[in-house]
């Protein structure tokens, strides 16, 4: 496996070698065109769209969303995959107390099921909870939202992380961190307000979805009697609330979740909205942050408009390539398109991984260094090209050492 030198950092390097760019261009191999997976598919909502990819990757040609005209924002709903099961998925959800909704990214899950549930009336006057593993994802969700219900967020949509929220008593679609809604329960352990509760990312098994999971069966039980154990044609309680539980994942551990609520019916979304092209290295990179940037000015100097996502496992990467971006753009004959560089991980104040949203002046491409905080969940508009160097900080408990720690795998 190819590691990072211990070495200066690049900035330096390359200032040392007062090149002009780097020299030596990283050689690509087309690995893939889009592959159809093969799946156990008790029930599919087919779509005639894009075919299917397989990396998880979050990117959006399609412009900011904030900037588009409603009709546009629209179009652009009924053409996500998921648009035409539409039908389906409201029925599946009605007649089951417990839905596990699998489709690739960027299918429309997260922001197309929230807002079927809320237009068909299945959640009566109750809330609609969206849980999310990070904050970033929650925000800029709830934002989306409510742009797609033509309304600004706080109102009819609304988010709730740690230290901020936007919901007003006219808030009926919240975007939640898990944390958040286990916070929740401490003070309303029936979360009764709730009518219907989408557990979204399930298959990233945090400590926290998995006791959300845990409670959210249990709930589930209390508010509503259930005679055949799945919940299926029974009287509802009169208060018209029961609770309604619906597990939204990327991946195809369904089997597992379904399992767990009592043989809960799957739904599989099927199509991906834009056809995805993935290239791998020909030969092993000993520096991958050096390769990275390599990859950066070979698509800014050789490809068409685009802006670039490079994915890096942490804050001291994101820096020191941020750094050599920069520098080394200065370098580069004028007349060139700008390079704009912005940067989001989880410690960054989330002011700062906001810019990343904003669209790109004009002739300037953006390349946004994240870390796996990106790498589900949100959409940021206008990103053509993803670079991956594969690496991510994990937590580890090693028994040999002191305990625990984060290693680069
Ligand atoms: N912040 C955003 N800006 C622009 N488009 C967005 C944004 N969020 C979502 N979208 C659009 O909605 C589509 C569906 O996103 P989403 O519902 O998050 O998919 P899924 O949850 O299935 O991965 C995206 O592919 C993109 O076209
Ligand atoms: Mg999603």
């Amino acid at each position: 496996m190819p590691t990072r030198l211990a070495s200066d950092s690049l900035a330096q390097k390359y200032r040392k070698n007062d090149t002009a760019a780097p020299r030596q261009a990283v050689q690509w191999m087309n690995v893939s065109d889009d592959e159809d997976r093969t799946r156990k598919t008790p029930f599919k909502v087919h779509s005639n769209g894009q075919t299917n990819g397989r990396k998880r990757l979050r990117t959006s040609q399609n412009g900011c969303a904030t900037s588009m005209p409603p009709s546009t924002i629209q179009e652009q709903r009924n053409s996500l995959p998921i648009a035409k099961g539409k039908a389906a998925i409201i029925e599946e959800i009605r007649s089951n107390d417990v839905t596990v909704l699998i489709g690739e990214t960027g299918s429309g899950k997260t922001t197309q099921v929230p807002q079927y549930i809320l237009e068909s009336g299945l959640a009566r006057d109750g809330l609609i909870a969206v849980t999310q593993p990070r904050r970033v994802a929650a925000t800029s969700l709830a934002t989306r939202v409510a742009v797609e219900q033509n309304t600004t967020v706080g109102r009819l949509v609304g988010y709730s992380v740690r230290f901020d929220e936007r919901s007003s008593p006219s808030t009926r679609v919240k975007y939640l961190t898990d944390g958040m809604i286990v916070r929740e329960l401490l003070a309303d352990p029936l979360l009764t307000k709730y009518s219907v509760v989408i557990v979204d990312e399930a298959h990233e098994r945090t400590l926290r979805t998995d006791l959300l999971l845990s409670h959210l069966k249990s709930i589930q039980k209390q508010r509503v009697p259930s005679p055949d154990g799945k919940g299926k044609g029974k009287e509802r309680d009169a208060s018209g609330r029961q609770l309604k539980i619906v597990v939204m994942s990327a991946t195809l551990d369904a089997e597992k979740f379904s399992k767990y609520f009592a043989e809960a019916k799957i739904l599989y979304v099927k199509g991906r909205q834009h056809p995805v092209k993935i290239y791998h290295s020909a030969t092993d990179q000993m520096d991958y942050l050096d390769a990275a940037l390599r990859t950066f000015f070979q698509i800014h100097t050789d490809q068409p408009p685009g802006d670039v996502l490079i994915f890096l496992p942490g804050q001291e990467d994101i820096e020191s390539l941020e750094k050599s971006i920069q520098a080394l753009n200065r370098r580069l004959p004028s007349g060139r398109m700008e390079v704009l560089v912005c940067s989001m991980y989880a410690a960054q104040a989330p002011g700062q991984n906001a810019k990343a949203f904003s669209p790109s002046p004009s002739n300037t491409r953006k390349c946004i260094l994240a870390t796996n905080i990106a790498e589900t969940s949100i959409t940021i508009p206008g990103v053509k090209y993803v670079i991956d160097t594969g690496k991510c900080k994990e937590k580890r408990y090693l028994t040999s050492d002191t305990g625990g720690g984060v290693s680069i795998c």
